[in-house]
C-alpha cells in the first residue's frame, strides 16, 4: 500500500503558486461568501483565508445572516462580480434551504467562478476547454498526475453523482489527452450490485458522502482508491466530540490498495490548494485581457 499525501502534493503546489504571485506587482484578491455558520463551513473557509495568506492572495470574508433573502444574496454577487479588485468569489456551499443554490452558482461572473460551478464553466469542462475546474475534481487530477498514476484505458469508478465532485471527476478522466482516456463508470445510491461495479475498478473514486461506505470486498486487490469524503462520527474520546472520517473505511481498505488517499490530509488539501490555482489563473486572466 501506497499513501498518497494530500499535504505534502498541496504545500507543492503551494509553494509553486506563491512563488508566481510573489513576481506580481498586484496581487489577486478572492472573496468568501458564507451564509449563516455551519461550523463546517466556518472551518472550511477559515482554512480558506488561512491557505490564501500564505500564498499571497488578498481575501475577503463576507458573512451573511442564514435569513438572507435570494435576491439580497444575488445583490451582493452582483456588487463582487462588478468590482474590479475582486478575481475569484467563492460562495461556500451548503446555503440554507430557502435559496436556490444553482441559481446563486450561476449568477457568480465566469470569469471570476474559482469554485468551477457555472453552468458554463461546467459546460466548457464536458467540451474540454480551458475553464475553471471545481477545486476538488482537480485536485483528484492534481494527486493522479504528481503520483504519475496511469489513467490511459483504466476502469474509473466514480462513487456519487454530485455536480461539485463526481460530474466533473469523471469528466475529467474522461477527457481526451494525459491523465485522462479513462474508461469511466458513474454509480450513485441507486446503483444496484454497487459493489460488482466496484470491484471492477482499477481506480475508484469515492464520493458518495457515507462514512467508511467502501469496504475492502468492493475494491480490486491493487486498486487505485480515491476518498473524496469528509464525514464528521462522532467519538467520545475527542475533545471536539467528533473525528473526520472518509467515504472508505480506511483500515480495512488499504491493505488491498496500490495508492489510497487518507481522511484528513488526502484530498481535503487539495482542494483548498486547487482554489488558490484557480484564484491565481482568474487574476493573471483579468490581467491579460
Ligand atoms: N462546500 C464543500 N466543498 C465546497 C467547495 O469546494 N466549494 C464551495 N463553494 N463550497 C463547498
Amino acid at each position: 500500500m501506497n499513501l498518497i499525501d494530500g499535504n505534502n502534493i498541496a504545500e507543492s503546489v503551494i509553494n509553486e503558486l506563491k512563488e508566481i504571485v510573489s513576481l506580481q506587482v498586484e496581487k489577486p484578491c478572492v472573496a468568501f461568501v458564507r451564509v449563516g455558520n455551519d461550523p463546517a463551513s466556518v472551518s472550511y473557509v477559515r482554512k480558506k483565508e488561512k491557505t490564501a495568506e500564505k500564498v499571497g492572495i488578498l481575501s475577503k470574508l463576507y458573512v451573511l445572516p442564514n435569513s438572507i433573502s435570494e435576491n439580497d444574496l444575488l445583490e451582493r454577487i452582483s456588487e463582487l462580480n462588478n468590482d474590479r479588485t475582486v478575481h475569484g468569489i467563492l460562495v461556500q456551499a451548503p446555503l440554507p434551504h430557502h435559496i436556490n443554490a444553482r441559481c446563486i452558482f450561476n449568477h457568480v461572473a465566469p470569469s471570476k467562478d474559482v469554485d468551477g460551478f457555472h453552468a458554463e464553466n461546467l459546460g466548457k469542462l464536458c467540451q474540454e476547454e480551458e475553464t475553471f475546474i471545481s477545486c476538488t475534481p482537480a485536485g483528484i487530477s492534481e494527486l493522479i498526475k504528481r503520483k504519475k498514476i496511469e489513467t490511459e484505458g483504466k476502469h474509473v469508478v466514480i462513487v456519487g453523482r454530485s455536480l461539485i465532485v463526481g460530474k466533473p471527476a469523471g469528466m475529467l478522466f474522461l477527457k481526451k489527452g494525459i491523465n485522462g482516456n479513462s474508461t469511466v463508470t458513474f454509480c450513485h445510491s441507486r446503483t444496484p450490485n454497487l459493489p460488482e461495479i466496484t470491484r471492477q475498478a482499477d481506480i475508484v473514486v469515492a464520493a458518495i458522502g457515507k462514512p467508511l461506505f467502501i469496504k475492502p470486498e468492493m475494491v480490486k486487490t491493487g486498486a487505485v482508491v480515491i476518498d473524496v469524503g469528509i464525514n464528521r462520527i462522532s467519538d467520545p474520546s475527542k475533545k471536539s466530540g467528533f473525528r473526520l472520517v472518509g467515504d472508505v473505511d480506511f483500515e480495512k481498505v488499504a491493505p488491498k490498495c496500490k495508492f489510497i488517499t487518507p481522511v484528513p490530509g488526502g484530498v481535503g488539501p487539495m482542494t483548498v490548494a486547487m482554489l488558490m490555482s484557480n484564484t491565481v489563473q482568474a487574476f493573471l486572466k483579468s490581467r491579460s485581457s
